[in-house]
């Protein structure tokens, strides 16, 4: 049976190990864990909070989440940015997420609407959002960061 409890600056290199565990698996670019474990203190000392999840005792994963007063509910009490959520490589394939979100939906944030992002090199985390009855929301773009040189202007060309 999963349980869960709210974790913060407590579980700092538990979290920032799972997160590069997530980076790693979702195809992302994998950042230094010093860089990792930085960026969750200020997320931690922040608006986001963290809950990690538990399976007879022992650590199966974590979620991290923020509120937002709108998008995309802008009528209603307002949602959540779902900003991680990760299950232990170890404990993948048996219910363990689907069991999770269920507790995060129903005790955690108290049914809100949940929005959050999936790479592209990601299916397999895709396949698991469509598989709770998530539907694709927005396409993200982004062009990588190209070598810039200033053009200098020497005199007004006359
Ligand atoms: C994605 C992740 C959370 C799934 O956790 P899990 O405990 O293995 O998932 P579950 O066993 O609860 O699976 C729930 C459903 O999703 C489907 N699913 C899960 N992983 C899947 C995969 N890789 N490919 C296809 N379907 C998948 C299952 O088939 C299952 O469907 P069913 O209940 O209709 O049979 C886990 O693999 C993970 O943490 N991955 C790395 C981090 C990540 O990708 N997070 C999401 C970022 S957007």
């Amino acid at each position: 049976m999963i349980a869960w409890r709210r974790s913060g600056m407590d579980d700092p290199d538990r979290l920032s190990l799972w997160n590069l565990h997530l980076q790693e698996d979702e195809g992302a670019e994998v950042m230094a864990f010093v860089a990792i474990r930085e960026r969750m203190r200020r997320w931690l000392a922040g608006v986001c909070h963290s809950v990690v999840f538990t399976e007879s005792g022992r650590d199966v994963g974590y979620a991290i989440y923020r509120y937002r007063a709108t998008d995309p509910d802008p009528q209603g009490e307002g949602g959540v940015y779902l900003r991680r959520f990760f299950v232990d490589r170890t404990c993948r394939g048996r219910g363990v997420g689907r069991g999770m979100i269920r507790l995060f939906t129903e005790e955690i944030i108290r049914g809100r609407s949940i929005l959050l992002k999936a790479y592209e090199s990601n299916p397999g985390g895709q396949a698991f959002w469509r598989a709770l009855g998530f539907e694709p929301y927005y396409v993200g773009f982004q062009r990588r960061a190209i070598a810039y040189c200033a053009r200098r202007v020497d005199g007004d060309g006359s």
